[in-house]
Order: structure tokens, then C-alpha cells, then sequence
């Protein structure tokens, strides 16, 4: 038992400064894990070592496009979890979006790099973490925007796509490694990631009502001890992947006409509708 975190179970946190990152942070702290926590909010990973205790917490400031910074990160990590890592949680995102045609084109990048290859980065230098601790998960933030395209934010939602097709594929290929891989689809959760007003703009009912990033954290939570492989928050959100699946061009339209979160919602509400198979597993 070396290190700080004295034998204790290890998670591995990207934006952990913030939002969905910080309650999973302060979960996982409670539940008597030791946590790494990164960012590039160097102000916000102090007041969550002051709020963890430097005992409990390892923060570092790390820009997650930075293949070798975060090859550091993960070492240092590493050397004070004893080399477990039990969950690598994979969450830093950024939101830039606008029309496509007239999105500045370092913005189409940045999304890129830090909401894809940034997941792609920390995965591949942490499996070999991942594969040393057994029953560990490799869990990454997707979004609703990987059930269909959303216009608007047309280069954040195709990355989350990708998120989501990088966990159905490593699923199968860690699987005999003994590592479970999943991800979180959330709807619309109250961070600062949101545009001003956009959580008390949003509806106080439904499958786009604002949801305290809480419930994420539990979820992470949820999925450390589950195989389930995608998780919706909130869970009916399924019902818009299988929408999506199911009957694109209807979802399309729906989505150019803004009726589609209304017609979710409704579907739900009459309970005819499509499959809800979100269990936990
Ligand atoms: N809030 C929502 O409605 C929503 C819905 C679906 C998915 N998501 C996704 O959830 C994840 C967490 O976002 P949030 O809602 O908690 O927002 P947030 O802004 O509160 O947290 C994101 C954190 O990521 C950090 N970050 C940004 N770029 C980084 C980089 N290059 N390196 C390291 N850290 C970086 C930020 O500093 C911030 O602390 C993101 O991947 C986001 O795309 C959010």
C-alpha cells in the first residue's frame, strides 16, 4: 500500500473543476475514494483540494489536448494512488457552437481536440492503468447530442458521437483485459458549460428540463458498479436514441421543426412509446 492514497479505490477526473467533474469529485471523495482531479481551471482545482483535504486529493492543471502533459499527470497520479486506477473518467468538454458555415474555424478545432482526441488521449495512455486494477471502468462524458445530430452545435454533437462509438468499441476490446468501458449521455444538466440563462430558460418538466449535475455523479457512480454500457440522464432519454434509431428522418423533422423534445415528451407522457430500456444493469 503505497502512495497517498493508502490502498484506498483511485478515480481519475477530467474537468473536475466544474460542473459534472466537481460532483463527481465530491462523490466519489465521500465514499471514501481517492481522487485525481484535472483541469485547466488551476482556481477551481484549489478550492476542491481545500474542500477534499490534500490527503484525499491529488489535483493537478492539466490541458487535456496535451498528450505528454497528460502522460505526466497520469504518472504523477500513478505514484500516489499506488498505480491503481479504478475509474478513468474522461468529462472535460467545451460547448462552442453557432452555424457551422460561420463557426471560426480554431473553434471547430478546439471542440475537436478537447471533447474527442483529448478522450482519445487519456484512454490510450491509461489503459495499461486500467488493465493493472481489477474491475476498472473507463468512463466517459457523451451527451444527448450523440443520440442525433444537433444543428447548432453541429461539431460538439458529431464528437460525441464519437465518444459514443469509441466506448462500443472498446467495450468489446478491453472486455477481455478486464476493463468495462461506458459512457453517460446527459440531457440538459445546470452547469457553466450552458449559455447564460439556458438552465432557467429550459422547461421545469420533461426530458430537457435542467438537471443538477448531482445526478450525473450518481450515475458515474451507478456505472462503476454495473456493466450497463450507455447511461441517459435523465434515464427516459433513451427514448429519443431509439427514436433516433429507429425512425431518422422522422427525428430529422422533427428536429428542424423544434417539435422533437415535445414529441419525446409527449410519447413518454402517453406511455405508447418507443422502448425505455435504461435499467440499471
Ligand atoms: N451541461 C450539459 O448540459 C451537458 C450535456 C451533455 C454533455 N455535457 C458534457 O459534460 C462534460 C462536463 O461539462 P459540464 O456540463 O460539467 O461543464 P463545465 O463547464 O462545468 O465543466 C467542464 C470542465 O472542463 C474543463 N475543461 C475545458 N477544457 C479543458 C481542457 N482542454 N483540459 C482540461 N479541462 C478542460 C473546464 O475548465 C471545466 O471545469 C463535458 O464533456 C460536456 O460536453 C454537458
Amino acid at each position: 500500500m503505497s502512495g497517498l492514497a493508502k490502498g484506498r479505490k483511485a478515480i481519475f477526473i477530467t474537468g473536475a473543476a466544474s460542473g459534472m467533474g466537481l460532483e463527481t469529485a465530491r462523490l466519489f471523495a465521500r465514499e471514501g475514494w481517492f481522487v485525481g482531479g484535472v483541469d485547466v481551471n488551476e482556481a477551481g482545482l484549489t478550492a476542491l483540494e481545500a474542500e477534499l483535504g490534500a490527503e484525499n486529493c491529488l489535483v493537478q492543471q492539466l490541458d487535456v489536448t496535451d498528450r505528454d502533459a497528460y502522460a505526466a499527470a497520469l504518472d504523477r497520479f500513478a505514484g500516489a494512488s499506488g498505480g491503481r486506477l479504478d475509474v478513468l473518467y474522461n468529462n472535460a468538454g467545451i460547448g462552442r457552437g453557432g452555424p457551422f458555415a460561420d463557426q471560426p474555424w480554431a473553434d471547430v478545432l478546439a471542440v475537436v481536440n478537447v471533447n474527442f482526441i483529448g478522450v482519445l488521449t487519456g484512454i490510450h495512455l491509461a489503459i495499461p492503468l486500467l488493465k493493472a486494477t481489477p474491475g476498472s471502468l473507463c468512463f466517459t462524458t457523451s451527451s444527448s447530442s450523440a443520440t442525433y445530430g444537433m444543428p447548432m452545435i453541429a461539431v460538439y454533437s458529431a464528437t460525441k458521437h464519437a465518444v459514443k462509438g469509441l466506448t462500443e468499441a472498446l467495450a468489446i476490446e478491453l472486455k477481455p483485459h478486464g476493463v468495462r468501458v461506458a459512457d453517460v449521455l446527459p440531457a440538459l444538466i445546470d452547469t457553466p458549460i450552458l449559455p447564460e440563462g439556458a438552465a432557467a430558460a429550459a422547461p421545469k418538466t420533461g426530458v430537457f428540463r435542467a438537471i443538477p449535475p448531482r445526478e450525473v455523479a450518481e450515475t458515474v457512480w451507478e456505472a462503476y458498479h454495473s456493466d450497463q454500457l450507455h447511461w441517459y440522464v435523465p434515464r427516459e432519454l433513451v427514448a429519443l436514441d431509439h427514436m433516433a434509431t429507429l425512425h431518422p428522418e422522422q427525428t430529422r423533422d422533427a428536429m428542424a421543426a423544434g417539435t422533437l423534445f415535445a414529441t419525446i415528451d409527449a410519447q413518454l407522457a402517453a406511455a405508447t412509446p418507443l422502448p425505455i430500456g435504461a435499467t440499471a444493469g
